[in-house]
């Protein structure tokens, strides 16, 4: 049997030779996370998977963070770990069935969170992260929006802005379970931590969180409060970032049912088996990854 060290040290050397880089999402586990080249949000991976020069991105996050590295790279062997690593609300919204909408609001803009299919992201006319949601709706001419998937974000959105949001009845189910008696009882034993919660959160969870942020934004947040205590309202991987940042605070999930089941099944092992065979790959058909392409670039472009 192999050992961590053994592995780790595997997958480095393996990693060289094949000019490949690790990109990791902040929900995967603490061991694939301290093998990454990267650990970051939806938005800094993508960005990553624009600009790096490596020849094989081994994407340890979901089935649509991959696809994505795929269409802003089509040059690039993108392999995903695990290939039933899937995100459940991106599954929740289905390229026919957006466009039927669109049908139904001709002068709508479509903007889709990232955690949608590329068939979907080519329906779309710009896609958003958690961290710059509100900031590209508003950068559109459009006075009605189409939001898709996330019904708990799109809400978030919709009472910032003056436009009108049509939502999309899609849902995270990790986020979705925090209830607020959830919070009200963390509060209860923490009276002095601050609360920072996740926009996929329900409405009348975001209403009791001091801060509203992706997970960038929470790490950052930690780094420059003066406070020593969150209650975090995010799936439980975000811990091990937290910790590393900052390990003399305290961070306090307030459910023990705040875990992405999809996002757990990439294991270490598995890197290093994927990085030997360069399968499976995730490949997107090339008239979808062209329209697709054309909403990640100009989210990327809204700075
Ligand atoms: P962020 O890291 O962009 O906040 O995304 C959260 C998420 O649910 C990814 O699946
Ligand atoms: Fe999808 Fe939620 Fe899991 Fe993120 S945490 S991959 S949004 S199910």
């Amino acid at each position: 049997m192999v050992n961590l060290n053994q592995l780790r040290r595997q997958i480095y050397q393996l990693k060289k030779e094949r000019n490949a880089i690790i990109l990791a999402h902040y929900y995967q586990r603490p061991e694939i996370q301290d093998a990454a080249d990267l650990v970051g949000d939806s938005f800094a991976l993508s960005l990553e998977a624009a600009q790096t020069d490596a020849e094989i991105i081994v994407f340890c996050g979901v089935r649509f963070m991959a696809e994505t590295a795929s269409i802003l790279s089509p040059d690039k062997i993108v392999l995903l770990p695990d290939l039933e690593a899937c995100c459940p609300m991106a599954e929740m919204a289905v390229a026919e069935d957006l466009v039927a909408l669109k049908e139904k609001h001709p002068h709508a803009a479509v903007v889709s969170y990232v955690n949608t299919s590329a068939a979907v992201k080519a329906e779309s006319d710009i896609c958003c992260t958690s961290a710059n949601a509100l900031q590209v709706v508003e950068s559109l001419p459009h006075q009605t929006i189409i939001f898709c998937p996330d019904r708990n974000m799109g809400r978030y959105v919709a009472a910032r802005t003056k436009k009108e949001v049509i939502l999309w009845d899609g849902y995270c189910a990790t986020h979705d379970h925090l209830t607020a008696e959830d919070i009200l009882a963390a509060k209860q034993r923490h009276p002095r931590a601050v609360v920072m919660v996740h926009p996929e959160c329900r409405p009348e969870v975001t209403e009791l969180a001091d801060y509203i942020l992706g997970t960038r934004g929470m790490l950052e947040l930690v780094s420059q409060s003066s406070a020593n205590a969150f209650i975090v309202g995010t799936e439980a991987g975000l811990s091990h970032a937290l910790y590393k940042a900052e390990p003399e605070k305290t961070y306090i999930f307030p459910s023990s049912r705040l875990i992405c089941p999809t996002m757990k099944l990439n294991a270490l092992e598995r890197v290093l088996e994927v990085l030997e065979t360069l399968e499976p790959r995730i490949t997107v058909p090339a008239d979808i990854q062209r329209r697709a392409r054309k909403a990640l670039d100009k989210m990327l472009a809204v700075r």
